[in-house]
């Protein structure tokens, strides 16, 4: 551990395989960032049981988590890569911090509006209080910062809300952490309806890019993409097919926009949509690479799993102990 280097949260759910979105707002940050801080990153598997999981399928999915943050870029030697679910001090201060949560604040989650439409079947608790666990997760490890999409900000917000409340009471125990939101790629939209954003679980699997999308699928989902009958590529409210399309090109190619609309001025739509395809599926082409060794090294993941769960247990432990103590939990005689 870096004592000098500040410290990054931040994690993922284990269902199903990621989707472009999750790699533009979330994983490609984590790259970016992981030589400036101390990085702890979690496969998220308590969260997904928000949802009913089948177990089999449950498990390769974590599995398959993993491999796609090592794939990516992450060095589990150098990254803690953990499994959520082998810490229990998550679930642990995510009990406590319940009972410092207001109904009130999870009843403004937009995301918890959301899922319980989707699932109007299985409308949890834990659906319920699912931010309070995620608050959990970053302030067991004091992180400074954490790199996320759009579409968590309300969860930071909770969770920096929930943190202030409680170091107001009982002294100086959690850092305040800072969502890292990207300027491009933070929200990417679906490519069947702009309006949406690109989510696994999508219906219409066109509307998505999945990570382990071969080169023609990738490239086909593109040319299918919904745009508008103006033929021009600019970026604007008006043109949220493009706009999105633009966005995902200037997230990987580092253009901007302005460049983008000059390189494409007077070209088709046609064109524009390969070009975004051929750029997304290069990017993809050494994940998928390394994804395939990877799987293929069953020792080699398992002894990072193994390595990096005793050192996300031995930083989750410090915090949690502090907390039990301040609360005013007994101590455990030894
Ligand atoms: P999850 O698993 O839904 O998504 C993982 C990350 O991907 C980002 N993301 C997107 N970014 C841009 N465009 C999109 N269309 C898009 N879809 C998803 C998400 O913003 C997220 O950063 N609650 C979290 C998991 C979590 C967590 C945490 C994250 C649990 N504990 C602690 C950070 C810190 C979630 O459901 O992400």
């Amino acid at each position: 551990m870096n004592k000098d280097k500040k410290i990054l949260y931040s994690g993922m759910q284990a269902t199903a395989t990621l989707q472009l979105g999750n790699y533009l707002g979330a994983l490609k940050n984590w790259v970016n960032l992981c030589d400036e801080y101390e990085c702890f990153f979690g496969i998220m598997d308590l969260h997904s049981l928000t949802v009913r999981q089948n177990p089999t399928e449950f498990r390769q999915n974590a599995r398959k988590l993993y491999a796609l943050y090592v794939a990516a870029g992450l060095d589990p030697e150098k990254n803690c890569i953990y499994y959520q679910s082998h810490v229990s001090g998550h679930a642990e201060l995510g009990w406590i911090l319940d009972c410092f949560t207001y109904m009130g604040e999870l009843n403004r989650m937009t995301q918890f509006k959301d899922k319980s439409a989707k699932h109007a079947d299985n409308i949890n608790a834990g659906l319920y209080t699912y931010p309070v666990l995620m608050a959990a997760d970053i302030l067991l490890y004091q992180a400074d910062v954490v790199p996320v999409g759009a579409d968590q900000k309300q969860h930071l917000e909770i969770t920096r809300d929930i943190a202030s409340r409680f170091n107001n009471i009982y002294g100086d125990v959690f850092t305040i952490p800072e969502p890292y939101i990207g300027k491009t790629g933070a929200r990417i939209m679906s490519l069947q309806d702009p309006e949406k954003k690109m989510s696994k679980s999508d219906e219409n699997i066109n509307g998505t890019i999945l990570l382990l999308d071969d080169r023609d699928t990738v490239i086909r989902k593109f040319k299918k993409a919904v745009t508008d009958s103006d033929a021009c590529v600019r970026y604007g409210e008006d043109k949220p097919g493009i706009s999105n399309l633009m966005n995902i090109y200037s997230t990987i190619s580092k253009k901007s926009i302005e460049e983008i609309e000059r390189e494409f001025d007077g070209k088709g739509y046609g064109e524009f949509k390969l070009a975004v395809g051929e750029c997304v599926a290069d990017e993809l082409d050494p994940l998928q690479k390394r994804y395939n060794e990877l799987m293929a090294d069953k020792t080699y993941i398992n002894n990072c799993i193994k390595e990096n769960d005793d050192k996300a247990r031995y930083f989750a432990t410090k915090t949690l102990r502090k907390v039990q103590k301040k609360v005013g939990l007994t101590e455990l005689i030894r």
